[in-house]
C-alpha cells in the first residue's frame, strides 16, 4: 500500500487511532441525505447522541472512549421517501421513519436488549 506524505507508516500507526482500541459492539448510522434531513433526521441523530450518552454507551468525543456504540451519519441509502433512515451494524438492520421519540425504544430494546424494533423495520441483510 502506498502512503502519501502526510501518512507515513509511523504516523499512520493504528495504535495511535483511538477508535481501533475501542470495544465497539455496534455502529449506528443516521442518514443525513437531503430527503432525510427534510424529515428532521438531524433531530433523530441528536436523540441517539443524547440517549446513548445517558446510558453511558456513546463512543467518541460526545460520549467517552469507554463507550461501545459508535454513531455516525451516512448519505442516502434509498429510503428517501420514508426517512429518516437509521442503520444498525453488524446486524445489518435498517429502520425507517425514525423520529426522535422512537430512539429510546431502539436503544433500549435493540441496542441493549438485542430485540430489533419490528414496527420500524425496513430491511434486514440476508
Ligand atoms: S436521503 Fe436518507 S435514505 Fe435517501
Amino acid at each position: 500500500m502506498e502512503h502519501h506524505d502526510a501518512c507515513q507508516p509511523n504516523a499512520c500507526s493504528l495504535t495511535k487511532v483511538p477508535v481501533t482500541q475501542a470495544n465497539l459492539t455496534r455502529h449506528v448510522l443516521v442518514c443525513t441525505g437531503s430527503a432525510c434531513r427534510q424529515n428532521q433526521s438531524e433531530a433523530t441523530l441528536e436523540a441517539f447522541w443524547k440517549v446513548l450518552k445517558e446510558r453511558g454507551l456513546l463512543y467518541g468525543k460526545r460520549g467517552s472512549l469507554e463507550g461501545s456504540i459508535l454513531v455516525s451519519t451516512s448519505g442516502s441509502i434509498g429510503l428517501c421517501a420514508v426517512g429518516p433512515a437509521v442503520m444498525v451494524y453488524p446486524e445489518g438492520i435498517w429502520y425507517y421513519g425514525v423520529q426522535p421519540e422512537d430512539v429510546e425504544q431502539i436503544v433500549d430494546e435493540h441496542l441493549i436488549g438485542d430485540q430489533p424494533v419490528e414496527r420500524l423495520l425496513a430491511y434486514t441483510f440476508k
